[in-house]
């Protein structure tokens, strides 16, 4: 039995958990990346990384926009979300494996972006998922919310789609290494009406 449910805002001392949860809703895409930071010697871990970049108070998509849910009173999931304003158009990817996301951002001008939500597995199937969802539409507050997800992504695309979210554009993904797999990158919005 699913015991007592809570959402909750993050708070900058919740960086590290944040870092896991952010790198598992990307199924490991987060660290990948972040892993550039070990190999450039300015941190011990990707991990590492992820939790600096999330306890900065001025990071976009950083811990001041996130939310958990709590199952008696322990981190289960989380969420991110943040309006996309004009200011994207100046930002230049970092990486090439980041240009379809970042092209696909800018088609969602002023709209309320869902970032990465995650939900660890053992407390998957309980509707933890559709509630962090459904916070994040509320801080959306009258916005269209838009997201993107991956192509193979079965049971997010269900979530979102049972949501209200529609397809709106898809672009392929740049493929991690040589020999790494594609999938398509799908951006799905939702009228606030
Ligand atoms: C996607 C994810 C957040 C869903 O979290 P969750 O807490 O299990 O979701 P919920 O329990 O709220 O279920 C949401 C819906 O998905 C459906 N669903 C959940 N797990 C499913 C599964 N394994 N197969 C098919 N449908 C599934 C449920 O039926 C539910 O629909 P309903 O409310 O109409 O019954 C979770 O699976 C996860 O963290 N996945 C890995 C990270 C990820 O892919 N994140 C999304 C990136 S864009």
């Amino acid at each position: 039995m699913a015991g007592q449910v809570t959402i909750r805002r993050a708070e900058k001392r919740d960086a590290a958990e944040l870092a896991i949860l952010v790198d598992l809703s990307s199924h490991g895409f987060a660290s990948w990346l972040w892993h550039g930071s070990v190999v450039r010697g300015e941190v011990e871990t990707a991990l590492e990384c992820g939790r600096c970049q999330l306890r900065s108070d001025d990071e976009t998509g950083g811990w001041k926009d996130a939310s958990f849910a709590e199952v008696d009173g322990e981190v289960a999931g989380a969420v991110i979300g943040y309006s996309i304003d004009t200011s994207i158009g100046d930002v230049e990817a970092d990486h090439p494996v980041l240009h379809p996301l970042i092209d696909l951002q800018k088609k969602v001008i002023g709209s309320w972006f869902i970032d990465s939500l995650g939900v660890y597995r053992h407390h998957r199937g309980i509707g933890l998922g559709r509630q962090l969802l459904d916070h994040e539409l509320e801080r959306a507050a009258g916005r269209t919310a838009s997201l993107i997800t991956e192509s193979t992504n079965e049971v997010a695309l269900g979530l979102y789609r049972s949501s209200g979210f529609v397809e709106v554009e898809r672009m392929e993904s740049v493929p991690l290494s040589a020999d790494g797999k594609t999938h398509d990158w799908v951006l799905l919005t939702r009228s606030a009406t």
